[in-house]
């Protein structure tokens, strides 16, 4: 159902609890389309700094 507060909820969830209990922690906005690369990219971008040299296969490796 949309709008009913799913990605409310979740955020607070993610800020309340997630942030706290796990040293590494990315919030990321996957689409019904969405592109794999893309994803895992900005996931490491925020836990490492860095990614755009890397390969699928190493960006998989460090999630
Ligand atoms: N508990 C709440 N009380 C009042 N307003 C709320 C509450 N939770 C969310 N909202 C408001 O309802 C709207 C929709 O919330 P949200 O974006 O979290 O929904 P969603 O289920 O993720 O929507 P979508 O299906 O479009 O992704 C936002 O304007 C949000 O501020
Ligand atoms: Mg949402």
């Amino acid at each position: 159902m949309c709008n009913i507060g799913k990605t409310t909820l979740t955020k607070k969830v993610y800020d309340d609890y997630i942030c706290s209990q796990f040293d590494k922690h990315a919030w990321v906005t996957i689409f019904e389309e969405y592109n794999e690369r893309q994803m895992l990219l900005e996931i490491v971008s925020t836990i490492t700094g860095s990614n755009q040299e890397m390969s699928d296969d190493q960006l998989m490796k460090i999630v």
